[in-house]
């Protein structure tokens, strides 16, 4: 299909098996290739149903001294706030598997939205100088070994909202907002050209209140402004759909 291949799932519990696999795989070919393995982790629900891969056989399998770890996007509070996504993820998969602290690369909790957004770019423009994260061979973006994603009811990806002009950033690879239409206000988060450059991207979406977006988007409806999920197209890269029979429950495509 088009939008990308769609895996469905009766479960979370049967998603969540596949998701590990999947993540497991990725990181397996991409260290046989190339070393290592750049991910890019997004909040919500994701980081727990990520959470077989802090159990056996993938705490053991998995090569974690090799990740390098991002995020697509953060919400502009301290490390240890309970809306942080570096302490979401810290708590739900980074703490229970060996990583390398220095290879997780978190955002600065302690300046101004647009020096944590700016910060975090050269960070990255640093990464993929060295190739610890690959780069795009179409445009001068990083190329992610693989872009996890989640998707919230009104369709938005990262902290890319509905209507927003960071939708059309072509230029940044990093942005920040301060205009959230989700509480908290500030975020800084990766653009479409980047989430676009990588190597593999999946979706990840359960749950009803996804239905009608999900519908929207993997059944091609016709809207005003495209909904910032449909907007996810790797220019080269592999792009997976994983949904719950709930989130899709109103696709007419299957
Ligand atoms: C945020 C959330 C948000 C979330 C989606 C999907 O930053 O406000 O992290 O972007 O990822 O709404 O969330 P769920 O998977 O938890 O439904």
């Amino acid at each position: 299909r088009d939008g990308g291949e769609l895996r469905v799932f009766v479960d979370t519990d049967e998603l969540s098996t596949d998701l590990a696999d999947y993540i497991a795989e990725l990181s397996e070919a991409s260290v046989k290739e190339r070393g290592v393995f750049a991910i890019a982790l997004s909040g919500g629900s994701l980081i727990s149903l990520m959470g077989k891969l802090c159990e056996a056989p993938y705490n053991k399998t998995v090569d974690w001294a090799k990740w390098y770890i991002f995020w697509v996007d953060e919400r502009v509070v301290a490390k240890n706030h309970v809306d942080s996504n570096y302490k979401l993820t810290k708590d739900g998969l980074l703490s229970k598997v060996p990583v390398v602290p220095s290879h997780v690369h978190s955002i600065n909790d302690t300046v101004s939205a647009e020096k944590a957004a700016a910060d975090y770019e050269f960070v990255l423009r640093q990464l993929v100088r060295t190739r610890v994260v690959s780069v795009s061979d179409i445009s001068d973006c990083p190329k992610f070994d693989l872009i996890l994603l989640g998707m919230g009811p009104d369709g938005h990806v990262a902290s890319l909202f509905p209507n927003h002009s960071v939708l059309d950033e072509k230029k940044e690879w990093v942005t920040f907002i301060t205009d959230s239409p989700k509480s908290p206000p500030e975020r800084i988060t990766f653009t479409l050209p980047v989430i676009n450059s990588a190597s593999n991207v999946a979706v990840v979406v359960t749950g009803s209140s996804k239905a009608d977006a999900v519908h929207t988007v993997l059944d091609m409806v016709e809207t005003e402004s495209p909904l910032p999920a449909k907007l996810v197209q790797p220019t080269k890269g592999k792009l997976v759909w994983f949904l719950d029979s709930a989130a899709a429950s109103k696709l007419e495509s299957i």
